[in-house]
């Protein structure tokens, strides 16, 4: 299979099962707060987190169909973190994914609860996992609960937060990046390789080295996207970190380093993973983010 062929069939398994994890109607008078969940995760997101799941899952030689529910866990709670993220109280944004933000198509209220039931809904989509041993349930639950948590993804949104308005160092910059976006995208690495039972220090090692390499590169051309990108291929509205005075990547080392540095970074991603067999996607997938363009 192509690397667009196997992307797309990940893609394929992964849309319904999202979708069907989320519909949970009752018809009892507060189903809106799934309207409001689905509109925000079904609304056309790179899924580059689930498909990091399940492609590390078959590097390890694992079952990619027992990964599904722990990937769709962790986009669930990448869906909760956007839906927050885009808050009048955070970084107050009216476009995502091409749609407007939820709190614009909803509420406030229904957006930050349709973001707690995201959060809520992944935890229980993992521990409701079949097929898996519970120690190998309680070992994913575990590294999404600690990527997402206060030490990881919210620590990062905080120290993104308190970094409004001001110079950072780029030290500063790289632990706020590290957290905000490189967690959960370690945690895809990790989760995959855990449900393959592959947890030995040398593949968790390579794994958390790829994760991290990709997260920075990732978090830098999003920096650089905010920049030159065009708000209706990226389906969020450019030019809102200046607006903001954010502090980016671009803002402290200008644009040609940031190009240069996310071409190096993907070298590195590249290379954690290429003594592995069958590690063509992950290479792929990495060079596939260096130029994107959403
Ligand atoms: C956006 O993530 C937020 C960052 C961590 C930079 P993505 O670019 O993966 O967003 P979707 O899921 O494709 O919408
Ligand atoms: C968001 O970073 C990271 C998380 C949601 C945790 P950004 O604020 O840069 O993401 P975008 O640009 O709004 O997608
Ligand atoms: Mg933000
Ligand atoms: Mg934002
Ligand atoms: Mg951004």
């Amino acid at each position: 299979m192509t690397f667009a062929e196997q992307l797309s069939a990940d893609l394929a398994v992964i849309e319904p099962a999202l979708e069907k994890y989320l519909s949970r109607e009752t018809g009892e008078g507060y189903d809106r707060i799934f309207e409001a969940a689905k509109y925000s995760a079904m609304a056309g997101g790179k899924r580059l987190r689930p498909v990091i799941v399940l492609e590390f899952c078959r590097l390890c030689g694992g079952d990619v169909q027992k990964a599904l529910p722990f990937a769709c866990a962790l986009e669930m709670i990448h869906t909760y973190s956007l839906i927050h993220d885009d808050l009048p109280c955070m970084d107050n944004d009216d476009l995502r994914r091409g749609r407007p933000t939820c709190h614009k198509a909803f509420d406030e209220a229904t957006a930050v609860l349709a973001g707690d039931g995201l959060l809520t809904a992944a935890f229980e989509t993992a521990a409701a996992a079949e097929g898996v041993s519970a120690e190998t349930a309680l070992a994913c639950i575990r590294i999404l609960g600690q990527a997402a948590g206060m030490n990881g993804m919210i620590g990062g949104q905080v120290l993104d937060m308190g970094a409004e308005h001001r110079k950072i160092s780029l030290d500063e910059l790289r632990l706020l990046q590290s957290l905000k976006t490189g967690c959960l995208l370690r945690a895809a690495c990790e989760l995959g390789c855990t449900v393959a039972g592959k947890t030995d220090a040398h593949t968790l090692d390579m794994a958390r080295t790829y994760g991290d390499k990709l997260g920075l590169a990732f978090q830098i051309r999003d920096d650089m996207l905010d920049i030159d990108g065009d708000t209706a291929t990226l389906g969020k509205t450019v030019g809102k970190d200046e607006k903001s005075e954010k502090s980016t990547f671009p803002s402290l080392l200008g644009m040609e380093e940031c190009r240069r540095l996310v071409a190096s970074l993907t070298d590195e991603a590249v290379q954690a993973v290429s003594g592995q067999p069958e590690s063509a996607f992950l290479v792929e997938l990495a060079r596939s983010l260096t130029n994107r363009t959403n």
